[in-house]
């Protein structure tokens, strides 16, 4: 007998604004067409004046409980990936924890940038393996609007706010094989010494919040190399190839990473799960955002093979395999 953390449950939830390209137009120095061709993306949702990225959470958590039929008196942690928490402290974990109504338990932010969310599944996951908790609620919600420096239009039109939200549970599996549901393999990496490429230039050290920095071209080039042999090695530690995959589930910060990602891998777009040009980048929040639409589109699927990756400040990625 094998215990597994299952996804019992997923949901998620957008703020109300949609920003279009060319409504950034009239406030940056771009063209619908530079950021279409260059990245994908048509348009993104930003939060409204005083919602915050715990309210965002707390949405996709709500709708996560819902789908898996659960309350908030039936989850034992919460794992909440953010860079964006409402606060230094406490966490936005711990904000959803109130927002939600539990009362039992205990809820912690991850801070893994744009791999946050396969930071939080993975630790999410040896929770439940080590028996500290039967479910967890393990959420990815952003609101990067709040760090865009409108003067720099090599980043400000990427990035986007929302949130998505799963269910992990415990289950017992009789076959203990690749065969089972839920999450079969995860793989971390980061690498500190090329923190200059992606960084928010405030915090402690400037009494500031600051805004989000990027060296895109050097990001784009680390991106493509290292998604793929971090998913290639998830996969590995499955008992699988590429081509056992029903789904890729990657972080959506560009269609051109995402698109020479699969192209590395073999596998072609059809097996590709991709909304970034509904969300734009939402960096933590973007993997559980496309796996619940994916799973609203009806393209996911019960007993689906799925290998999900992200990269991000730090740098740090990583991989995660899982059957839905
Ligand atoms: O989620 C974390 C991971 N982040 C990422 O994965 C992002 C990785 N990087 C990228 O996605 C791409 O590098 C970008 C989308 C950021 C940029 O694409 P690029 O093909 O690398 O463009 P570039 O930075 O080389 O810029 C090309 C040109 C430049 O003009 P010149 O110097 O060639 O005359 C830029 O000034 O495009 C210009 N440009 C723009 N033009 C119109 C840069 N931003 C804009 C803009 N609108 N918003």
């Amino acid at each position: 007998m094998t215990i597994r953390a299952v996804v019992a449950g997923i949901g998620h939830y957008l703020p109300q604004n949609i920003v279009t390209n060319a409504d950034l137009e009239k406030i940056v120095d771009t063209s619908d067409e530079w950021i279409k061709s260059r990245s994908g993306i048509e348009r993104r949702h930003f939060v409204a004046k005083g919602e915050t990225t715990s309210d965002l959470a707390a949405a996709a958590a709500r709708a996560a409980l819902l789908d898996a039929n659960l309350s908030a008196g039936d989850i034992d942690a919460i794992v909440l990936a953010t860079s964006t928490a409402d606060l230094t402290f406490p966490s936005a974990a711990t904000m959803v924890q109130a927002k939600i109504g539990m009362r039992q338990g205990f809820a912690f932010d991850v801070q893994a940038v744009c791999a946050g969310f396969i930071y939080a599944l993975s630790t999410a996951n040896a929770l439940i393996l080590s028996g500290q908790a039967k479910r967890v609620l393990v959420i990815g919600a952003e609101s990067f609007s709040k760090l865009m420096d409108w003067q720099d239009r090599t980043t400000s039109v990427l990035f986007g706010d929302g949130a998505g939200a799963l269910v992990l549970e415990a289950e017992e599996t009789a076959t203990g094989t690749n065969k089972d549901r839920g999450i079969l393999a995860t793989d971390l990496h980061s690498d500190g010494q090329f923190s200059d490429l992606l960084y928010v230039d405030g915090g402690t050290s400037t009494g500031t919040t600051g805004f989000l920095r990027m060296q895109g071209k050097e990001v784009f080039r680390h991106a493509v190399e290292k998604l793929a042999q971090t998913a290639h090695a998830a996969l590995e530690k499955a008992g699988f190839g590429a081509n056992d995959v029903d789904w890729i589930v990657p972080h959506q910060a560009n269609l051109r990473i995402i698109s020479a990602t699969a192209q590395r891998m073999g596998v072609e777009m059809e097996r590709v799960v991709v909304t970034v040009q509904d969300h734009g980048n939402t960096s933590a929040a973007s993997i559980p955002l496309a796996l619940s639409v994916g799973v609203a589109r009806g393209q996911i699927k019960r007993g689906d093979l799925l290998v999900t990756e992200a990269i991000g400040g730090g740098l740090a990625w990583g991989a995660v395999v899982l059957r839905w």
